[in-house]
C-alpha cells in the first residue's frame, strides 16, 4: 500500500436508512458479521483503496452511528441526512464535504459487507465516466435493472417498481456501488428528482442522466455474492454464515491447521500465521494476531490480544484485550487473561486470573493464582520479574510487585511487595491438633444415630 493516500479517490458510504426488517433499536449497520459492525465492512473495503476521504452518511441512530465509526476509524467524516429522501438525495448530503475534492467517487451501502478489493479496484481503473456494478441475479427480485446498449454500455438503471414486465425479465442487476467523478455527481444531483413510484430521489438516475449529456456509463460485474446486502436478521445470520466459510477457507489456504473448521469463528480482522493450530470451537473477537507456529486448543476465546510463536493457549482458555503472549508461553485451562504482558516462556497451567499485570520471563505461576487488580473503585498493576515462582493459591493484592527469582508460598496473600530472590507468606501457620479428628467424628455420628431415634 502506498504511504501516500490516493488523492484521486473518496469513498461516500451509505448508512441512514432505517432497517425496519431488522426489528431493533439498534441501526442495522452496527450489527455485527464477523465481530464487526457491517458498516467497519464497508469502511475495510474504502481502506482498501487508500481514499483521501471518506464519509459515511448517518441518519437513522446517526448518534450511535458516529460513535461507533469514530472507533472503528476517526479519519472518517459524518454527513448527517435528516430525513431518508432517497439514495440520491444521501450522496446529495455528503458532497458538501467534497467541495474542494475532483478525483473519482465510489458509493458504497453500510449494509452490503462483501464487495471485493478487486471489485473496487476494476471499477476505480474504468475509464467510462460512471460506472456501476452490476451482477447476474439468480432470482433478480426486486433489485433495480440494469439496461445495456448494443455495445454493452448502461443506458439507464431501471427500478423495480417503475419497470415495466419486459424490463423487470433483464437479470443483470444493480449492485448499488457507483463510480463516478466528483464533478459529474455535482452536475446531476441537482437534476434528480422524485416523481417515481416511490417518491424518492434516486441516485440510480445519475447514469441515465450523465448519458443523455453525452458521458459514457458502463457496467463493471461481479459474482453476486459479494452484493449480499443485510435487511433482516435472517439475512445478517446468513452474511455471518458466508463470511466464516470465507474466512476459514482463506486461513486452510494461507497454511494455518484447523481441525474443525467449521467450529470456529474468527473477525473480519483476524490475523493467523502459517502453521499455526487452531482447535474446534475456537472463538474470535476483534483484534486478534496469532504468530505462525502458535497453538490454539479447544474453546478458548479470545480477544485483542496477541499470541506470539511456540505459544500454547488453552483449552479453554479467555484472552481479553491487551494480553501480550510472548514466545513460548504456555497458558493453560480455565485461565483468563487481561491486560497483561506474559514474557517469553511464562507459563500459567491452570485456573488463574492475570489483570493488569507483566510477568517476566520464565516465571510460572502455580494454579489458582489471582491478581486482585480492582479495589472496587480503581484498576492496580501486578508486576512479577524473571525466573518467579508464585505458589498456587497465591493472591496478589495489587498494586504489588514480586522480584526476580522471587516465590510466593502456595496459599498467600501477597499485600507488600516481594523482593528479588525473597519467599513472601502471607498465610495462617498451620497447627496440628492429634487426635481431634477422629473425636469429632465420633461425635457428629453419635449425633445422627441419637436424631434418627426420634
Ligand atoms: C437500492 C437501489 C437498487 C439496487 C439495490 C441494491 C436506488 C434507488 N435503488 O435499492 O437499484 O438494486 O439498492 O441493494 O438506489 N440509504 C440512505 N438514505 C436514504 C436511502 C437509503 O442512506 O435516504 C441507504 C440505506 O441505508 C442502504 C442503501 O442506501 O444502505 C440502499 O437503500 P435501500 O433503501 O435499501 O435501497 P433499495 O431499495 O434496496
Ligand atoms: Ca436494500
Amino acid at each position: 500500500m502506498p504511504d501516500q493516500p490516493n488523492h484521486d479517490v473518496a469513498v461516500i458510504i451509505l448508512a441512514a436508512g432505517q432497517g425496519s426488517r431488522m426489528k431493533s433499536d439498534l441501526p442495522k449497520v452496527l450489527h455485527k458479521v464477523g465481530a464487526v459492525p457491517m458498516v467497519g465492512h464497508a469502511l475495510a473495503a474504502a481502506r482498501s483503496l487508500d481514499p483521501a476521504r471518506t464519509i459515511v452518511v448517518a441518519g437513522h441512530g446517526a448518534e450511535l452511528v458516529m460513535q461507533a465509526v469514530g472507533k472503528l476509524d476517526p479519519d472518517v467524516q459524518i454527513a448527517h441526512q435528516a430525513e431518508q429522501l432517497g439514495t440520491g438525495h444521501a450522496v446529495a448530503q455528503a458532497l458538501p464535504m467534497l467541495s474542494d475534492f475532483n478525483g473519482k467517487v465510489i458509493v458504497l451501502y453500510g449494509d452490503t459487507p462483501f464487495i471485493s478489493e478487486d471489485t473496487l479496484a476494476q471499477m476505480i481503473a474504468h475509464t467510462a465516466d460512471v460506472v456501476v456494478l452490476g451482477f447476474e441475479a439468480a432470482d433478480p427480485g426486486r433489485y433495480g435493472r440494469l439496461v445495456t446498449d448494443e455495445n454493452g454500455d448502461l443506458a439507464r438503471i431501471v427500478e423495480f417498481k417503475d419497470a415495466d414486465e419486459a424490463t423487470r425479465a433483464i437479470r443483470l442487476c444493480n449492485s448499488g456501488v457507483m463510480a463516478a467523478s466528483a464533478g459529474l455527481l455535482r452536475e446531476f444531483i441537482g437534476a434528480l428528482g422524485n416523481d417515481n413510484a416511490s417518491g424518492e430521489y434516486y441516485l440510480t438516475d445519475i447514469p441515465g442522466l450523465a448519458r443523455a449529456a453525452g458521458h459514457r456509463a458502463a457496467v463493471v460485474t461481479c459474482d453476486e455474492a459479494e452484493t449480499l446486502g443485510v435487511n433482516s436478521r435472517v439475512e445478517l445470520a446468513q452474511a455471518e454464515a458466508i463470511f466464516q466459510a470465507r474466512r476459514r477457507a482463506e486461513m486452510l489456504a494461507d497454511g494455518i491447521t484447523l481441525t474443525a473448521p467449521d467450529t470456529v469463528w474468527f473477525a473480519l480482522d483476524t490475523h493467523v500465521g502459517r502453521d499455526a493450530v487452531i482447535g474446534p470451537n475456537v472463538i474470535f473477537g476483534p483484534g486478534v494476531t496469532i504468530e505462525s507456529g502458535a497453538e490454539v486448543l479447544g474453546f478458548c476465546h479470545l480477544e485483542g490480544c496477541h499470541i506470539s510463536s511456540g505459544a500454547t493457549v488453552g483449552p479453554f482458555a479467555r484472552l481479553r484485550p491487551g494480553a501480550e503472549l510472548g514466545g513460548n508461553v504456555h497458558v493453560g485451562n480455565f485461565v483468563e487473561v487481561k491486560n497483561s504482558v506474559l514474557d517469553e516462556g511464562v507459563k500459567v497451567g491452570h485456573l488463574t486470573y492475570l489483570g493488569d499485570a507483566h510477568i517476566g520471563e520464565h516465571s510460572n505461576i502455580g494454579a489458582g493464582t489471582i491478581t486482585c487488580n480492582y479495589d472496587g473503585v480503581m484498576k492496580h498493576r501486578t508486576e512479577i520479574g524473571a525466573n518467579a515462582f508464585i505458589g498456587s493459591d497465591t493472591m496478589l493484592v495489587a498494586p504489588v510487585s514480586v522480584g526476580d527469582g522471587a516465590m510466593t508460598g502456595s496459599g498467600s496473600v501477597i499485600t507488600m511487595d516481594v523482593p528479588a530472590d525473597a519467599l513472601g507468606l502471607g498465610r495462617a501457620r498451620q497447627a496440628n491438633k492429634p487426635g481431634l479428628a477422629k473425636r469429632i467424628m465420633q461425635a457428629l455420628r453419635e449425633q445422627k444415630k441419637s436424631r434418627g431415634k426420634h
